[in-house]
């Protein structure tokens, strides 16, 4: 009568590693994907312009002014002035001491945050 329970037992204990060794191919899966985020050379026409004109132009396009402070963003030459104050990365990462952007929105994924800090400790590049 020990045999059949014996073999229930072992049976659980395989569904429990089929199950763990899952989860662990899963999160292998997701830094996978996270690695593939590259910031050691950003270009702010192909990185970081098209995050802000995915997240940022409604409010911040060329002539803003309802509804956003009047903060135009739409060229290189404007966004750097928020870049050098500190604004820029403080408003992105939802930093203490600074209104969260995009405004009354979540944090942008992790990925776009690393980007425009990326951009912002490499000098802000014009490329
Ligand atoms: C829904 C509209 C909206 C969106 C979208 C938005 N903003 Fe803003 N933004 C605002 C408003 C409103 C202010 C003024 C906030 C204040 O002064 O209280 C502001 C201010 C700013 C400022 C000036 C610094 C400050 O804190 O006042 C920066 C820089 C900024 N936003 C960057 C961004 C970036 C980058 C994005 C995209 C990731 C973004 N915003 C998305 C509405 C928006």
């Amino acid at each position: 009568m020990k045999h059949p329970k014996f073999l229930l037992t072992i049976g659980l204990i395989g569904a429990a590693v089929l199950y763990l060794a899952g989860c662990t191919k899963q999160s292998e899966d997701k830094l996978k994907g996270a690695t593939t985020c590259d910031t050691t050379a950003v270009s702010y026409s192909l990185q970081v312009l098209p995050i802000l004109q995915n997240n940022c132009y409604a409010c911040h396009g060329a002539g803003s002014t309802a509804g956003s402070g009047g903060i135009d963003l739409s060229t290189y030459t404007k966004l750097k002035v928020y870049a050098d104050n500190g604004y820029l990365v403080g408003n992105v990462s939802h930093s203490p001491g600074y209104v969260g952007m995009p405004y009354g929105q979540p944090m942008l994924p992790s990925c776009e945050v690393n980007t425009i800090a990326a951009w912002v400790h490499q000098g802000t590049k014009n490329n």
